[in-house]
């Protein structure tokens, strides 16, 4: 499988610039950092935060690029609530193999997700599905980088 190849280096340099500290362009500055994001990762991958809802004890789909998502998500469920259970990255290569896995998109083949932290704390997840034909080999430094710029943004 070929390796996903973008310039992660200079995606970080323009997600760094698109914030500039006003809290009241907070929204504002996520749905552009996700459209960074979707506009440098291959075509027809999907980039999306879910963020934990405290009320639910749900994450909940919040900005996002790409096809339409799951709205809900339970801790500890799927690759995403894994990921925030665990308060780790997953990598997961090829998403028929990961048990649990939770289903949005039939294009989806490999996904990665990274916890979205405030005070070393998940708050959230960022997640990336990719197409067939991708995978993240070397990516984890690069979106743990974007998580790091995303979560000081959610309130
Ligand atoms: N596949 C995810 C669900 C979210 S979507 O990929 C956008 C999961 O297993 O948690």
């Amino acid at each position: 499988m070929a390796m996903s190849n973008f310039n992660q280096e200079l995606t970080l340099k323009q997600l760094e610039s698109a914030v500039d500290g006003d809290p009241k362009l907070r929204l504002p500055h996520l749905y552009n950092l996700l459209s960074i994001l979707k506009c440098a990762v291959p075509a027809g991958a999907w980039v999306g935060l879910y963020l934990f809802d405290k009320e639910t004890g749900l994450l909940l789909l919040g900005p996002f690029q790409g096809t339409p998502a799951c709205e809900k998500i339970a801790p500890g469920k799927g690759v995403v609530g894994t990921c925030f259970s665990k308060n780790e990255t997953i990598v997961v290569d090829d998403v028929s193999k990961f048990p649990g896995y939770i289903c949005c998109d039939a294009a989806a083949a490999s996904e990665i997700c990274v916890p979205l932290q405030k005070e070393g704390a998940a708050i959230g997840a960022l997640d990336i599905d990719y197409p067939a034909g991708f995978n993240f080999e070397g990516e984890s430094d690069f979106y743990e980088a974007a998580a790091k710029l995303i979560a000081p943004l959610i309130s």
